[in-house]
C-alpha cells in the first residue's frame, strides 16, 4: 500500500506523533541521517508560486541524500492537454515521490488516485497540511505538548490554513477556535471531518464569531492572508470583513494568557497582522518557517518507509 499525504487526516494521531518526532531529531541535526542516499529522487511541482515549501523540500531532500527535481507545473505537458492521471503514471516510472502544489482538492486526488508512489500535498485550495505540521512541531517545542491546547485561527475561515488548522490541530488533540466574519466562515464538511477527528482525540472544533471572546485564554493564535492565491479576483470585498480581525497587540492583550503567534507567510503586514505582533516577543513565525525543513523531512521519510 503507498502512503500519501494529501490532507491532515491521512496520518493518524499516532502517525502524527511519530513525524513531529522524527521532525525534532532532524532539527536537531540537520545532516547526518541519508535516509534517501542512492539516491532516491522527488519531483517537487508547482502551479502557484512559493518561497519557503520549494526552498524547504529542495534543500531537505538534498540534505537526506536525496535529488531533488523542482518544475514550474505550467511548463509541463499537464498544462496543456496531457491528463492528471497520465503524468502521474510518468511520473511513477521516474521518481520515488511526488510533492505537487496545485488548485482543487480533486486535482492531488487524482494524482494519488493511480499513483505507485507517495504524493504529498503541498498546498490546495483547501488544505495545507505540510504548513500543519510544522505549525504543530512549532507549538510543541514551546509549550511541551498540543493535546488540551487551544488554537484561535483568525481570517478566511473557509481557506486551505482554516481547513488544516482544524483537521490537523483536531488530530493532534487541541481545541481549535475559528473566527472568521460572516460570508467567510468555514464550510460544513471542512467542520464535520474535523469534528468527527476531534472526537477520536478529546480535542474540539468550535466557531467563534467575536475575535474578542475567540482569542480569551488561546495558547496560540494563528493568522493568515486575507486573500488566498486564486482569489485575487474573486470579486469579494477581502478587506473591509476581515479588520476586526486583525492580529494586533490589543488582539493579543485580549488572550489574558501568554500567547503563541503563528502565520504560515507571506504576511500582509498591517493588514491581518501588524509588525508589532510579528516582530514582538509573542511570535513564534520565524521558528515555525524554518520548521517546513525538519517537518517536511519528517514526513517524505515516513512516507518512504510505511509505504509497499
Ligand atoms: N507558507 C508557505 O507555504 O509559503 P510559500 O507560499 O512561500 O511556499
Ligand atoms: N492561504 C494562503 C496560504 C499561502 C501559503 C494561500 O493559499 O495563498
Amino acid at each position: 500500500m503507498v502512503r500519501h499525504f494529501l490532507r491532515d487526516d491521512d496520518l493518524s494521531p499516532a502517525e502524527q506523533t511519530e513525524v513531529l518526532d522524527l521532525a525534532d531529531t532532524y532539527k536537531a541535526d540537520r545532516t547526518s541521517a541519508k535516509p534517501l542516499a542512492g539516491p532516491k529522487s522527488v519531483a517537487v511541482i508547482f502551479e502557484k508560486n512559493s518561497t519557503r515549501t520549494r526552498l524547504s523540500f529542495e534543500v531537505g531532500i538534498a540534505q537526506l541524500g536525496g535529488n531533488p527535481v523542482i518544475i514550474d507545473g505550467r511548463s509541463m505537458q499537464l498544462g496543456r492537454e496531457e491528463t492528471i492521471e497520465d503524468t502521474s503514471r510518468i511520473l511513477s516510472g521516474y521518481v520515488d515521490a511526488v510533492v505537487w502544489r496545485t488548485f482543487a482538492q480533486k486535482r492531488i486526488e487524482a494524482m494519488a488516485s493511480v499513483s505507485r508512489i507517495p504524493v504529498i500535498n503541498a498546498l490546495t485550495d483547501e488544505f495545507h497540511p505540510c504548513q500543519v505540521l510544522a505549525d504543530l512541531q512549532t507549538i510543541r517545542r514551546v509549550h511541551g505538548k498540543l493535546a488540551g491546547l487551544t488554537v484561535t485561527y483568525l481570517g478566511d475561515g473557509a481557506n486551505n490554513m482554516s481547513n488544516s488548522i482544524m483537521l490537523g490541530g483536531a488530530t493532534a488533540g487541541m481545541h481549535v477556535r475559528i473566527s472568521a466574519p460572516a460570508g467567510f466562515q468555514p464550510e460544513q464538511w471542512a467542520l464535520d471531518d474535523a469534528r468527527k477527528r476531534a472526537a477520536e482525540t478529546g480535542g474540539s472544533v468550535e466557531v467563534v464569531i467575536d475575535p474578542r471572546k475567540a482569542v480569551e485564554g488561546a495558547d496560540v493564535l494563528v493568522t493568515d492572508t486575507w486573500t488566498s492565491m486564486g482569489q485575487e479576483n474573486d470579486g469579494r470585498d477581502r478587506v473591509g470583513p476581515f479588520r476586526p480581525y486583525q492580529v494586533n497587540s490589543a488582539l493579543v492583550a485580549s488572550t489574558g494568557v501568554k500567547t503563541t503567534v503563528l502565520h504560515c507567510l507571506p504576511a500582509h503586514r498591517g493588514w491581518e497582522i501588524t509588525d508589532e505582533v510579528l516582530d514582538g516577543p509573542d511570535s513564534a513565525i520565524w521558528d515555525e518557517a524554518e520548521n517546513r525543513l525538519h517537518a517536511q523531512k519528517a514526513l517524505l521519510v515516513w512516507l518512504l518507509e510505511n509505504s509497499s
